[in-house]
């Protein structure tokens, strides 16, 4: 007996406190009415719509003609008996015209096999064509969402979206659909042929059709709830086995293999209880379905040779079209249709497990796609500027070197075009990642043109998180960031971004050769850009000693490098992409100290003119800053210049006195 089938309770019901059954039911009722309908099949019918229209028809037409060639070979059976084998039989038959009735049925059956082949064909391409399609918008989408959808979401349950929710619809399209139109038609078919013999013997067909349903509802109902669950186990099953991929050799280190084992299994149980399940109530749903069937078949031999036996049954619109219909014929007629009829309506049934299965895939892909995206209200964006002798500002096509930002005053119907200058400033802004978990408190800052401003403070003080939000992965809860004078909630975020050069505290590379990856900071550089990126950020030594030079793959987040090499890497791409305005978020954390003097140099070359927020736990790094801040639980406790703070005594000071101990 599977598992679990046991009442669900509607929600907020107590289960030692339980009103009695007929309440139970009204709110178990209730609820179900008031859930919102899931309407992942139909949005994913829109795109099989949206994409394949004409396609689409033709198969629908295909299918309908192909299931009522099937649900006439009963007639062609029966016509052939009454007519032909019962007559001959008797000793009383003409087979004259047996060969064109021959030649005729083989017409249709041929038609037949055309129409399949050709509604199977074009099912292929348009279910592939389609998931293509939403795989496509998947990912289109998936770069439009905001960071904390990542900060929530495994990237292995992300993943499994693209692999197997996506093939759950596969299914669906290329059989399921296809299944459905065929059965759907083919009922129908069979009853109009079951009319058109006996409306007696219809009677029987009809109550046998009622367990059917009734068998369908509860089992197919349960099994769609367990492939919910199937999938979202699923989804937690390939979140965790990538998570433990890249913490490999933490585990290793730390010797958890143990632990780590014990936690799949446990994941991997919940996927296997609720997969047993789903499948459980799959797999006894079809032989249910085949035994009424064969019940009903049976019966309707019986019934239908007791009707002969008293000449009772009535020969329908048959014997109308022929006159020939005997009994027996009729009977044989039937009992081929209902077999077909039967068929089609277990066929149907069964592909209730694909239906829920899909839904559920479905639903967990559009949720994703639904997922608000990053907001972008902006509208005022970077462009290539020209300044005239006047000092008037104007827009160009080209690359001039210089930048400025284009305002459109939608009111005055006008055009403002302000130099990209590299002015910052913050005022009061408050910060929560996690609503009413307050991390930034009243951020007072204001960067000039040129000025390099340092951020110092402890592990988790709040550094990146300001990085965050002047490059808006974040929006501020409260306050205000200006940037050039300009509200950054109006600047677009693309024309935002694009004017911030930065180096990430995280290294990510991806997977190509080294020369891609620095160019990936500027599609237009040329290789000559890229090795002077390369110098200025140190990293055109090592990379020369490579095997391949600047040709080398690199694979795996560059895991055939070294960490520094890797930050190296990273500060070469992001001083390819020559922004005004440079971010360095622990760029030479990894750095060894010699190294890290030759960047910082070729880095003060790159720095030149332009505005720089630099963030680093070694206090050399920064100690030529125009200001620094200390930050401690998210306020800005000191600024100043290195030797003001020094002057201050205050954190600074032990800090850097701290710092001089600890070298
Ligand atoms: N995505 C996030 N969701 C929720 N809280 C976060 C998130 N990122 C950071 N925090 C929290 O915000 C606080 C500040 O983090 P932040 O990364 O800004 O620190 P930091 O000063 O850069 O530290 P470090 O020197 O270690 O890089 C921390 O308490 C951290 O727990
Ligand atoms: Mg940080």
């Amino acid at each position: 007996m599977p598992r679990n089938m046991a009442m669900k309770l509607p929600d907020g019901v107590d289960p030692n406190n339980l009103p009695d059954m007929k309440t139970l039911r009204k709110m178990l009722k209730e609820e179900k009415k008031n859930k919102p309908k899931d309407k992942s099949l139909s949005k994913v019918m829109k795109y099989v719509w949206n994409g394949y229209r004409m396609q689409f028809i033709i198969v629908v037409v295909c299918i309908i003609i192909t299931a009522i060639i099937s649900a006439l070979s009963s007639v062609v059976l029966q016509n052939l008996i009454s007519s032909f084998i019962q007559p001959a039989l008797a000793g009383t038959g003409d087979l004259s015209g047996l060969p064109s009735y021959l030649a005729l049925c083989g017409a249709l059956f041929c038609v037949g096999i055309a129409t399949g082949a050709t509604y199977n064909i074009l099912m292929a391409r348009i279910g592939q064509g389609t998931l293509n399609n939403i795989r496509k918008d998947m990912f289109r989408k998936m770069q439009r969402l905001p960071i904390s959808y990542f900060d929530t979401h495994l990237s292995g349950d992300i993943m499994s979206l693209y692999t197997n929710d996506v093939d759950s619809l596969r299914q669906f399209i290329c059989q399921t659909l296809p299944q459905i139109i065929n059965s759907s038609v083919m009922i129908l078919a069979s009853v109009g042929v079951m009319i058109y013999y006996s409306l007696y013997l219809l009677v029987v067909v009809i109550v046998g059709i009622f367990a059917m349903l009734i068998v369908t509802r509860k089992i197919g109902g349960a099994s769609g709830r367990y492939f919910m669950m199937q999938q979202s186990a699923l989804g937690k099953v390939n979140g965790f086995i990538e998570e433990s991929i890249h913490g490999q050799k933490v585990i290793k280190v730390f010797c958890h293999e143990d632990e780590t084992k014990e936690k799949f299994d446990e994941k991997n149980e919940a996927l296997c209880s609720s997969a047993t399940s789903a499948n459980t109530y799959a797999n006894i749903l079809m032989p249910i379905m085949g035994n009424i069937g064969n019940i009903l078949y049976v019966l309707l031999a019986i019934v239908g040779s007791i009707m002969i036996a008293f000449g009772a049954i009535n020969v329908g619109l048959a014997s109308l079209i022929n006159p020939e219909t005997t009994m027996l014929s009729v009977l044989i007629g039937f009992l081929t249709i209902v077999k077909s009829f039967t068929q089609s309506i277990s066929g149907l049934s069964q592909q209730i497990n694909f239906i829920s299965l899909a839904r559920a895939g479905g639903k967990r892909i559009f949720d994703m796609m639904e997922t608000p995206q990053e907001e972008d209200h902006g509208y005022v964006e970077l462009v290539h500027a020209r300044t005239n002798a006047d000092g008037e500002i104007t827009e160009s096509k080209e690359y001039t070197g210089e930048w400025a930002w284009k305002h459109p005053h939608k009111a005055e119907g006008t055009v403002t075009y302000t130099r990209l200058a590299g002015d910052i400033e913050m005022h009061e802004v408050d910060f929560a990642y996690v609503p009413g978990k307050t991390i930034l408190h009243d951020i007072t800052l204001y960067a000039k043109p040129g000025q390099k401003i340092a951020f110092v403070g402890s592990t988790g003080a709040g550094k990146t998180t300001i990085i965050n939000l002047i490059s808006r992965f974040y929006d501020i809860e409260d306050g205000k960031i200006r940037y050039d004078g300009i509200n950054i909630n109006k600047i677009k975020k693309s024309s935002l971004r694009d004017s911030l050069g930065m180096v990430l505290q995280e290294t990510n590379l991806f997977t190509g050769t080294i020369k891609e990856n620095i160019r990936y900071g500027n599609l237009e550089a040329t290789d000559e850009d890229i090795i002077n990126s390369a110098k200025l950020a140190n990293a055109h030594d090592f990379i020369m000693r490579l095997p391949d030079g600047y040709d080398t793959m690199l694979e795996s987040d560059g895991a055939n490098l070294s960490q520094g090499q890797r930050q190296l890497l990273s500060i070469a791409r992001t001083a390819c992409e020559n922004a005004p305005v440079l971010i360095l978020d622990e760029a030479t954390s990894s750095i060894d100290t010699r190294t890290e003097l030759l960047v910082q140099r070729g880095m003060d070359k790159l720095m030149e003119g332009r505005t720089v927020f630099v963030i680093a736990h070694r206090l050399s790094t920064i100690m030529n800053s125009d200001v620094i801040m200390v930050l401690d639980h998210g306020r800005i406790i000191e600024r100043g210049t290195h030797e003001e703070l020094l002057e201050q005594k205050g954190s600074y000071y032990k800090l850097f006195t701290g710092a001089f101990e600890l070298e």
